[in-house]
């Protein structure tokens, strides 16, 4: 009988949204005419920019024609995407990297797991705790880590704690590490890293040969004028960092699939024969070989973010989001609850009341309030006693859901 991969089978029983999803769902059957408001999943709510749509339309129109039509596109991406990316997002804040540097997907979740193609398994490597669970479970997948111990926390996997003492920003490790997952601002604490807080990552790679994987999915949030957008704002990240990004939040991609990495030309990890290899042409290596790129029609709508009106469009929206996550702290806060984050991300982060845990505080606001949320102990250990409240929804459903937790819990 063929045999399975066995490191599947440590995996905690489900991954956490399928079973937040599963626990509603059965509440909904038991009471079908409760109107559950979902701030749980960080999925965007508002519809695509107009700029996006037209670009995506015109570009279905490209397919209809012989001239314009498109087959198989390059596996990196569209030239003409990822040098908009490059110039707008990376050389416009003063960050070296081109466009040959940026490589196109279908999301930063699959890249997240699919970097780990290109390293070995002999690294030791470091999450924060708690953390974006991807990070973890692709690192379970592939046999990093040995079995779940009773914290919830896997064998091998160094985790850095963050909590509201430490401002929900890791310390730097004591000891070496190979990787290091960073996301901010966080996922999900809402927090964010200045820059300095980020050089001491970067001198701490440099100076052990460590590889920081950089999330910056919500880099687009940050209101803050001081804070960095991207790791190679910092001096030497181009040295010791890859980073992701993802039109998923800010140009609300969800749905239709379009993100980015970037591997720097001169990252250099370490062969077993001891010999430099540049991550880049590895992971070169691996995009040509298992991903056929994004299609056509997805790149443009990409494209348009970029644009005069796109720009503007996409500004908007996260402007909507953000003064969600206004109200939801403002209302929070007068409904007796300690809130974190949201002030340059779409989290919201909150300490759950005396005496309720994480998954305790969630059965209470789903039956009492009817609102989902995330429970903190789903992103680890650390992020017990905490909560996590996404901004993505309608305005009338944020203060609808406000309404109901501020008469509750005031
Ligand atoms: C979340 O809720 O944490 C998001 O869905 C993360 C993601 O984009 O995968």
């Amino acid at each position: 009988m063929a045999t399975v991969n066995d490191n599947y089978l440590k995996l905690k029983a489900g991954y956490l949204f399928p079973e937040i999803a599963r626990r509603v769902n059965a509440f909904i059957e038991a009471n079908p005419d409760a109107k559950v408001i979902r701030l749980g999943i960080g999925d965007v709510t508002e519809p695509l920019p107009q700029a996006c749509r037209d670009a995506m339309i015109k570009a279905v129109e490209d397919m209809g024609d012989r001239s314009s039509f498109k087959g198989y596109g390059p596996e990196q991406g569209y030239a003409w995407l990822r040098e908009k990316i490059a110039a707008h997002d990376f050389q416009a804040r003063g960050c070296d990297i081109d466009a040959s540097e940026i490589f196109i997907s279908d999301g930063s979740k699959c890249d997240c797991g699919n970097i780990l193609d290109i390293f070995g398994d002999d690294n030791i490597i470091a999450v924060t705790d708690p953390v974006y669970p991807v990070y973890v479970d692709t690192n379970v997948m592939v046999g990093h880590t040995g079995d779940i111990n009773e914290k919830g926390e896997y064998e091998g996997l160094v985790y850095l704690p963050v909590t509201a003492e430490n401002n929900f920003t890791a310390e730097i490790p004591s000891q070496k590490v190979d990787l290091i997952y960073l996301c901010f601002p966080n996922n999900p604490t809402g927090a964010t890293a200045t820059k300095e807080h980020l050089q001491a990552w970067v001198d701490y790679a440099r100076a052990n040969g460590s590889i920081i994987f950089f999330d910056a999915a919500y880099e687009a949030f940050i209101t803050d004028p001081s804070l960095p957008h991207s790791i190679y704002e910092i001096e030497g990240a181009k040295e010791c960092a890859i980073e992701f990004r993802s039109f998923s939040k800010n140009a609300g991609f969800t749905g239709t699939r379009c993100a980015l990495t970037v591997v720097p030309k001169n990252l250099i990890g370490k062969a077993k024969d001891g010999s430099n290899v540049e991550l880049w042409k590895l992971w070169n290596r691996r995009q040509s070989t298992k991903f056929n790129g994004v299609s056509y029609i997805v790149q443009r709508g990409a494209e348009a973010v970029y644009s005069e009106e796109g720009q503007a469009q996409t500004r908007a929206l996260i402007d909507f989001y953000m003064e969600n996550a206004k109200i939801i702290r403002e209302q929070l806060t007068v409904a007796g609850l300690a809130v974190y984050g949201g002030e340059n991300a779409p989290y919201v982060w909150v300490k759950t009341p005396a005496g309720l845990t994480s998954w305790d505080f969630f059965d209470k606001l789903l039956q009492a309030c009817n609102v989902v949320g995330t429970p903190g102990s789903g992103f680890g250990a650390a992020g017990e006693g905490y909560f996590r409240i996404s901004a993505f929804n309608s305005r009338d459903n944020v203060n609808e859901a406000m309404r109901r937790i501020v008469e509750k819990f005031k």
